[in-house]
């Protein structure tokens, strides 16, 4: 819930004309659903994708407040995050429910970031593995071999959003590689194409090292995205 429609405006202009294309390299910028409309006006003829941070399940109809795969679509969306922890934390976002919404967004043409990661209390206890495997599960649950194809998957240690702490390179490419195992159980070919992204206070000094790991592909920034610096950092880093 970060920045108006000016801000927004202000930050992507610096965004396109800041960067440079890159072979192999998708970025995609997530702003909130009032500032979609111009984003996707200053986005449209640059290699910069758009992304919402949430859709609804529904497709349309009585569901005050949310926010569908259609309307998104007309605003130039091609990319929704889906179970951030802060959506699982504040607004009971369950496995189910991250199903139920990564398929609507499949089935409307949007490509699905799903969003895994344990808390503090739960890495102490040894539950780690255990949780990203019943989140992979649960919300990769009845996909098929094509549902995969636009599909990413964003590891997010919950206790390294927006708190400064990362997880050091050799933790993350620990998970992610479990990860790509978990998906491999479901679709062996799905795995290698997967894209697995590392989120939790990604910035430019730590970025290189984060994305150089052979299982990271990518990265989902927060609060560093709101600079246009250093998200143009953290892309060459990239
Ligand atoms: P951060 O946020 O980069 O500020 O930790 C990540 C996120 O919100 O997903």
């Amino acid at each position: 819930m970060n920045g108006t429609i000016a801000e927004t405006q202000e930050l992507l202009n610096s965004l396109v004309s800041g960067h440079k294309h890159k072979d192999n390299c998708q970025v995609v910028v997530c702003p909130p659903f009032t500032s979609l409309e111009t984003a996707g006006k200053i986005l449209k003829d640059s290699e910069i994708a758009l992304g919402a941070q949430e859709l609804s399940e529904h497709k349309n109809g009585a569901y005050t407040g949310e926010v569908s795969a259609e309307m998104l679509l007309t605003v130039g969306v091609s990319f929704v995050i889906i179970g951030h922890s802060e959506r699982r934390q504040h607004h009971f976002e369950t496995d189910q429910r991250v199903n139920n919404r990564a398929k609507t967004a499949i089935e409307a043409g949007l490509s699905p970031i799903i969003c895994v990661g344990e808390t503090l209390a739960q890495r102490e206890s040894g539950e780690t593995q255990n949780l990203i495997k019943s989140q992979i599960s649960g919300a990769l649950q009845g996909f098929s071999v094509d549902d995969f194809k636009n599909l990413s998957i964003a590891y997010e240690p919950v206790w390294a959003i927006g708190t400064g702490k990362t997880a050091s390179p050799e933790m993350a490419e620990e998970v992610h590689s479990f990860i790509r195992e978990q998906i491999a159980e479901i679709n062996n070919e799905a795995s290698e194409n997967t894209p697995i992204l590392y989120g939790g206070s990604v910035k430019p000094d730590n970025a290189a090292k984060l994305l150089s790991q052979p299982n990271i592909d990518g990265a989902l920034v927060g609060g560093a995205s709101l600079v246009a610096d250093d998200f143009l950092k953290i892309i060459n880093a990239f």
